[in-house]
């Protein structure tokens, strides 16, 4: 089958012809739908977070079931799934409390499958899995734990859509920060994540939810989504515009949705006293931010990170369907580029512009 394999970092991926295995017991073989272009895979091929290589990326994905390996019940061939990049193994003590987003038995295989060997090889060479999804390709073999069955079928592009950027932007909203009704919502970094912080915000009833960006063309975007406000970060410093938005208070909830110590400290300094300050977006391996000591107690606000939404995949990603099926959940004008795997450079290439929205490979 065709992938697409990143062999070296600042390199373009190569689509190539490479071999999948049938699934082994408690896998199965998915035909890939659709796989959404998020940045988490171009921080790997920039060298910002490690990965091993070869490694077919692609961790936000929707298919068809094609086959099963022996012992899966929960899927059937023909079934539509949502991948989850971080199955839920539902043993671990993270499963068992809930907290399946940082299921332990994923973290310790990574882009391996549990047995710690790979589907995907191209002759001898071994190729990873990312997140055991590897959806930049025609087919991925998955643990029956990261398969999620849609309960009835949607678009495969919106339905990969909600393999990452909708469980990670909403989630955020729903499941970590527990954004409450009246509230003001800061968003700093309005891509593919960053609107889905802005859609949980509006679906919450938020009073004010401000976009912050460095490119306009994002902001006029962020309003069709529910921001109410927006700061062009790359005119003046962003914590002042943000504070004089908010009568000089500062949000009630800041969320950072790009992945850098800069935003990071951004998102901190302009969030209100009793506020909490979420961070999504996923930085450079080292970075670090400095966070004003004495602030953070004497206004008692509250730091944290949340990864993946904290949302649980096999639960909320169907519930998630249920909401755009209902019209909470604007996916349709979320998803406005559509490539080909063959042009997987270039859907990167036109996320490094800034084009708006989010971009999703089709395949046939
Ligand atoms: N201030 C505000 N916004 C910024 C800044 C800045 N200094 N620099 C970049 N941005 C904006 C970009 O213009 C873009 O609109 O951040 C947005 C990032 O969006 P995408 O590139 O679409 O990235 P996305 O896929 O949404 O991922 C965001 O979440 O899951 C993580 O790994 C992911 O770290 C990444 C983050
Ligand atoms: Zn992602
Ligand atoms: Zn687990």
């Amino acid at each position: 089958m065709k992938a697409a394999v990143f062999y070296e970092v600042n390199q373009p991926l190569v689509v190539e012809e490479v071999e999948l295995d049938d699934p082994k017991a408690g896998e199965v073989m998915v035909k890939i739908g659709a796989a959404g272009v998020c940045r988490s895979d171009r921080h790997f091929m920039h060298g910002d977070a490690p990965i091993a290589r070869p490694v077919v990326l692609g961790h936000e994905g929707a298919g068809t079931v094609e086959k099963v390996g022996p012992g899966v019940t929960s899927v059937h061939p023909g079934d539509q799934v949502i991948l989850s990049f971080v199955p839920a193994c539902g043993l671990c003590k993270s499963c068992l409390e809930g907290h399946s987003n940082l299921c332990d038995s994923h973290a310790a295989t990574g882009p391996f499958m549990y047995d710690g060997t790979t589907r995907l090889h191209k002759g001898d060479q071994a190729i990873h899995h990312m997140g055991k999804v590897a959806c930049f390709a025609e087919y991925a073999v998955v643990p029956e734990t990261g398969c999620v069955p849609v309960p009835s079928p949607i678009p495969m592009d919106k339905a990969a859509m909600i393999g990452c950027c909708v469980p990670t932007g909403v989630g955020a909203v729903l499941f970590s920060a527990k954004v409450t009704p009246g509230s003001t919502v800061a968003v700093v970094g309005c891509g593919g994540v960053g609107l889905n912080v802005i859609m949980g915000a509006k679906l919450v009833n938020a009073a004010k939810i401000i976009a912050v960006d460095i490119r306009e063309s994002q902001l006029e975007f962020a309003m069709k989504f529910g921001a109410t406000h927006s700061v062009n970060a790359s005119d003046r410093d962003p914590v002042a515009q943000v504070k004089e938005l908010t009568g000089g208070k500062g949000a009630d909830y800041t969320f950072e949705v790009f992945g850098s110590a800069d935003t990071t400290k951004a998102a901190y300094d302009m969030c209100g006293k009793r506020g909490t300050v979420t961070v999504v977006g996923i930085a450079p391996v080292g970075a670090e931010a400095a966070i004003n000591a004495v602030d953070l107690v004497r206004n008692e606000k509250t730091l944290r990170g949340t990864y993946y939404g904290s949302a649980r995949s096999r639960t909320d990603m169907p519930t998630m369907v249920d909401m755009y099926q209902s019209g909470k959940l604007n996916l349709d004008d979320l998803v406005v580029r559509h490539y080909s795997l063959d042009q997987i450079n270039e859907a990167y290439g036109d996320m490094d512009k800034g084009e708006v929205g989010r971009g999703a490979i089709v395949f046939d």
